[in-house]
């Protein structure tokens, strides 16, 4: 059975891949712009690793092209998805340094191109949202967890600003009270155009600190970088680990759910003009 191909979208902190072998850059054009990834190995298996924001972290997170990563995934015929996303906690019970394996969004996001289902030729898409992270790649990353003994916060829902500011206290009471567990900037519309694109998808969150109003002190950038920085070791071990749970077979919905997005043919919304 061919194994599927791979992804790694890289946040915050995160811009390469220490256990990725043999690797190389590409560029992929597409439609909606180019995505710079690299292509290499880990544990044996194809892996695309893709920096969210750019080499030096340089766009922010209203800016990013998600439209134009995800659908390079797709060209590349990436079938799973592994993203991770600094994010602050809701919940004193989730302390920062732990890792959410998030099971739901809430979407507060505003101005950001948010789908690639514009309506062009009559065609309207729906997409289901019901179980927006796949579950068996969930499930894959909790084992991962196990197997390299590090604990996971097994689920969680995470709150999507526009940013680039950080948040209020108040909008932070007000997000834990709708449910949110952990706020961060760029999930969405990322897992959303990964389920258009019938991807399976799902993200790790790495909390780095107390959100506003929680946190003893004021938020800097500087603050989320360090605490990436600690972990980081572990979380590239945890994410080989991953690479290496990933089922050969997608037994999932993802495929069946996804809006049938494709980027190469013609009349599709993302297709060759
Ligand atoms: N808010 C939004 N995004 C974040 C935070 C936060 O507190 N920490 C890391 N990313």
């Amino acid at each position: 059975m061919t194994q599927p191909r791979i992804a790694i979208i890289g946040g915050t902190g995160v811009y390469n891949q220490s256990h990725l072998e043999g690797a190389e850059e590409l560029l992929v054009d597409t439609r909606f712009g180019t995505a710079l990834l690299q292509h290499g190995f880990i544990k044996g298996r194809e892996v695309y690793f893709l920096t969210r924001h750019g080499p030096g972290h340089a766009v922010p997170p209203h800016l990013v092209n998600y439209r134009a990563n995800i659908a390079a995934l797709r060209q590349l015929e990436v079938s799973a998805v592994i993203a991770t996303a600094a994010v602050g906690s809701l919940r004193r019970a989730i302390a920062p340094g732990s890792r959410v394996v998030i099971d739901q969004f809430i979407d507060f996001t505003r101005g950001r191109p948010s789908t690639f289902f514009e309506g062009k030729g009559g065609r309207v898409v729906h997409t289901d949202m019901t179980d927006p992270y796949c579950p068996d790649l969930r499930a894959a990353i909790v084992r991962a967890g196990k197997s390299v003994g590090q604990e996971l916060v097994e689920r969680g829902c995470y709150l999507c600003t526009e940013g680039p500011r950080f948040e209020t206290p108040a909008e932070i009471k007000m997000f834990a009270s709708w449910g949110g567990d952990v706020v961060g900037m760029t999930n969405v519309p990322e897992v959303v155009l990964a389920r258009e694109a019938s991807l399976c998808y799902a993200a790790i969150a790495l909390v780095t600190n107390y959100a506003a109003g929680i946190a003893p002190a004021f938020l800097t950038h500087t603050e989320v970088l360090e605490e990436m920085a600690r972990g980081k070791a572990s979380l590239d071990m945890l994410l080989a680990a991953c690479v290496e749970a990933i089922a050969a077979e997608r037994t999932c919905r993802c495929r069946k759910t996804g809006g049938g997005f494709r980027p190469r043919e013609e009349g599709e919304p993302g297709g060759t003009p």
